[in-house]
């Protein structure tokens, strides 16, 4: 069968590197891809943006697709699964109103308090005296979020009233987001340790896939500006069987029963950011209608299970019969990205020492590079994603990190620290 996978980042590659090596599938479109998902056998990149449905549509008729998936929240939220399905065709992920989850920060916290779901206290505002009125009578810190997509730059973790109301201001009044900030949530700010929790839904059947934990600042010891995502690794050790039982019956369960309830069968990857707090008591922090990036890379990294097999049984209502299977060792990739990111960067820098890295190993994901006079190039903010696998969190970041650093570029820059937590645990075991 012929595949086509919407998107060109990370996350696209990892999805591509797996779902060709199952044997159902005879060729992988990808659209636009990357230089790295270039180099995938089967693979096959097409220069449409993951942004225009009309012709992405058309290629998947053209080209006769059996089955789509979609990489990034935009073309979901922007209904490209309505689209195609309107079509006739197979196209995995949630359809517009369901993919409000992520698209609508006021939509998620009226779904989670509807459904008794625990997440952070909140209130959403459209006024700016409103807002500000609010927050006189905050404890800080509070959290202010954009409604709508923002690229993972519209959450602002305020310390003092000052701050919050800057951030407040700037998206009501300034408008810095433009639509997606003419609605703010404020809330509560949470305590504890970030979780990413990821499945595979089809309206009431629900197959969990491995925990990770991601890196979204910058800096090392989780400092410095958000990103969107530095690295990431699994399985993550603060999701002990405990926390994991909790997170189903609280969270997981009564969110996928919660939409169906509500009208909106919930098919693909729903991925809830859970905070995990001091008790092991988790709350939701956000739902993403997609699979994470990076956590993509090194989930998939782990995965024995057919990807292609897991996504129709999606939709042939077989979902709660697979049996999926994991790589008993631990993941971790490493992200390196172009100088200057999350803010401005050069894009045209030659890629060196890719060829250094033995496929035994690493994988290297590739990000934000593409072809230029039979160069690899940077084409982006974050460039590639190192992954390797081994016997420990320590060990897979060792092996990583070693060959992290055998790969340049004029400005290229990384997280020296991913998987501290998990290495932390490792050195002292409960
Ligand atoms: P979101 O896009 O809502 O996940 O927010 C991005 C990041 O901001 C999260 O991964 C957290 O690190 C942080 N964050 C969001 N909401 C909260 C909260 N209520 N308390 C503490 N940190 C938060
Ligand atoms: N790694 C965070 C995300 O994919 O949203």
């Amino acid at each position: 069968m012929k595949i086509l996978v919407i998107g060109g980042g990370g996350r696209e590659h990892a999805l591509v590197w797996k779902l060709a090596q199952s044997p159902l599938v005879s060729e992988v479109l990808v659209a636009p891809g990357n230089a790295g998902t270039l180099e995938e056998k089967k693979a096959r990149n097409i220069p449409i943006d993951s942004s225009n449905l009309d012709k992405l549509l058309e290629l998947a008729q053209v080209e006769m697709v059996d089955l789509t998936i979609v990489g990034p929240e935009q073309p979901l939220v922007d209904g490209v699964v309505d689209l195609f399905e309107a079509a006739g065709l197979k196209c995995f992920g949630p359809r517009a109103e369901a993919a409000q989850l992520e698209g609508s920060k006021a939509f998620s916290k009226e779904f989670l308090a509807r459904h008794n779901i625990p997440t952070a206290s909140y209130k959403s505002f459209e006024d700016l005296d409103e807002a500000l009125h609010y927050l006189r009578s905050s404890t800080f810190p509070v959290v202010v979020k954009a409604d709508g997509l923002a690229a993972g730059k519209g959450v602002i973790i305020a310390e003092t009233l000052d701050e919050a109301a800057d951030a407040v201001q700037s998206m009501l009044d300034d408008k810095v987001f433009g639509k997606a900030g003419s609605k703010v949530v404020i809330e509560e700010f949470l305590y504890g340790e970030e979780v990413s929790f990821i499945a595979i839904v089809d309206d009431t059947r629900i197959v969990p896939l491995a925990s990770s934990q991601d890196h979204k600042t910058r800096d090392e010891g989780d400092k410095g500006p958000n990103t969107g995502g530095m690295g990431a690794y699994s399985p993550a050790p603060v999701m002990t069987e405990k926390v994991y039982r909790k997170v189903m019956q609280e969270i997981i369960l009564p969110t996928v029963d919660g939409m169906h309830s509500d009208g909106m069968q919930y098919r693909g990857f729903l991925y809830a950011g859970l905070m995990i707090d001091h008790k092991g008591n988790p709350k939701v922090l956000e739902f993403n209608c997609r699979f994470g990036d990076p956590e993509t890379q090194p989930i998939l990294a782990r995965l024995k299970s057919d990807l292609v097999t897991l996504c129709l049984s999606a939709f042939n209502g077989s979902l709660d019969s697979e049996e999926v299977s994991w790589d008993l060792r631990a993941s971790v990739g490493v992200v390196i990205a172009s100088g200057g990111y999350p803010g401005s960067y050069k894009k045209g820098a030659i890629i060196s020492g890719l060829d250094n890295i033995s496929t035994e190993s690493s994988k290297v994901f590739h990000a934000g590079t593409t072809i230029e006079s039979n160069n690899v190039v940077t084409n982006g903010g974050r460039v590639l994603c190192v992954v390797a696998l081994g016997d420990s969190v320590t060990d897979a970041a060792l092996q990583a990190y070693k060959d992290t650093e055998k790969i340049h570029w004029d400005g290229a820059f990384y997280r020296r620290d991913i998987g501290y937590r998990a290495i932390e645990r490792e050195k002292t075991p409960e």
